[in-house]
């Protein structure tokens, strides 16, 4: 990459991605000169490790952008819609992790693998997809490229980890509440989620469908440049810690095998395919845990009609946030966008 290092700040650098996202960028080797881990006032007087050394938090307000190249945000919708712009007013690249810009026209949203050309046209703010939405368009693009995309039918398994800390900790309360015969008490979930299943990512619109649900539709036809197309979905939450799955029913344009879309999934970037049903082969949750890769397995005909199934899984912390977002802030650089 370049020889030139870079002033980042990480707004929420005390959560879950955020926590994810100064690892990966250590681990990544990403050029930095200067590092401002920025969270809230409750965290501030606490320090974060970042490459040896001991790192004050400091507060997340519009003077901590003043010199800022790269801000990733990974804090809470209504901080990226207050502070984006500010930074972006510094001249800094905003990388934003909420939904608060994903839909906004101005506003890139981008998967390196399958839309980099996208980041040509910022305007300083750029919007990562939702943890859901990466996995499951890193799937459907090298199946698209094979054969086109006709109608999508999905149902994601998601892990508690998708709701950051909070969700972390309830799934852990709730377990040792059942371990000594209490109850589990619901705050983050709309029901009980140790031992169980809740059909409900988010909360509901009067439509029926959760807010998650329509954001996975709307941020794939963005991202995949597809105004129109028909996507079916349920979000379903599960007691996983990290590693998001979805089941993938695609009616594609022409005719492909189940042999030449494990042929075209192989090939594509960033995904890996764990398929071998002789020998018990598929990903689960706990494959992908700490990786980058998005894992596809179950690929088959569907019995009754001409379509493909495929299951996907993801680290929602890795490829579902951090990793999208430095690889973002890579593309940048290596196309003299920074
Ligand atoms: N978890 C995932 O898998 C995932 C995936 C994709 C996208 N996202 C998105 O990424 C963002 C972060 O999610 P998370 O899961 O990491 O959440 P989290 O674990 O709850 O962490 C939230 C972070 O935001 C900070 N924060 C909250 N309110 C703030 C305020 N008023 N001012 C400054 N900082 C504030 C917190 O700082 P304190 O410690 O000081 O409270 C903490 O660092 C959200 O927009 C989420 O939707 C999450």
């Amino acid at each position: 990459m370049s020889e030139r290092s870079f002033v980042v700040a990480v707004v929420g650098a005390t959560g879950a991605v955020g926590e994810v996202l100064l690892t990966l960028l250590a681990e990544r080797d990403f050029p930095i000169g200067e590092l401002r881990p920025l969270a809230s006032e409750r965290s501030v007087g606490s320090t974060i490790r970042f490459a040896g050394k001991d790192v004050p938090v400091q507060l997340a307000e519009p003077s901590a952008f003043d010199g800022a190249d790269f801000v990733f945000f990974a804090a809470t919708g209504s901080l990226s819609k207050d502070l984006a712009p500010e930074a972006a007013k510094r001249g800094a690249i905003v990388i934003d992790k909420s939904s608060t810009w994903r839909l906004n026209d101005d506003v890139p949203l981008v998967v390196p693998e399958i839309n980099a050309d996208a980041l040509e046209k910022h305007q300083g703010i750029i919007s990562c997809p939702n943890c859901t939405t990466i996995g499951f368009v890193m799937a459907l693009e090298p199946i698209r490229r094979a054969a086109g995309l006709r109608q999508v039918i999905v149902t994601t398994l998601q892990a508690v980890g998708g709701t950051g800390k909070p969700g972390l900790d309830e799934l852990e309360e709730q377990k040792a509440a059942l371990r000594s015969g209490q109850p589990a008490v619901p705050k983050v979930y709309a029901a009980q989620i140790a031992d169980n299943v809740v059909p409900l990512c988010e909360s509901f619109r009067d439509d029926g469908y959760s807010t998650e649900e329509v954001k996975l539709l709307h941020e794939t036809r963005k991202i995949l440049g597809m105004s129109s197309l028909d996507v079916s979905m349920t979000c379903v939450r599960v007691p996983v810690p990290v590693g998001h799955s979805a089941s993938i029913l695609i009616e594609t344009e022409t005719p492909l095998s189940a042999a030449a879309a494990r042929e075209a999934l192989s090939a594509f970037p960033g995904v890996e395919v764990m398929d071998d049903p002789a020998n018990n082969i598929f990903p689960t949750p706990a494959d992908v845990v700490d990786r980058d890769e998005v894992l596809v397995g179950r690929i088959r005909k569907d019995i009754g009609s001409d379509r493909l199934w495929i299951w996907q899984v993801s680290d929602n912390l890795r490829k579902g946030a951090a990793t999208n977002a430095i690889q973002i802030a890579e593309a940048m650089i290596s196309r003299g966008l920074r």
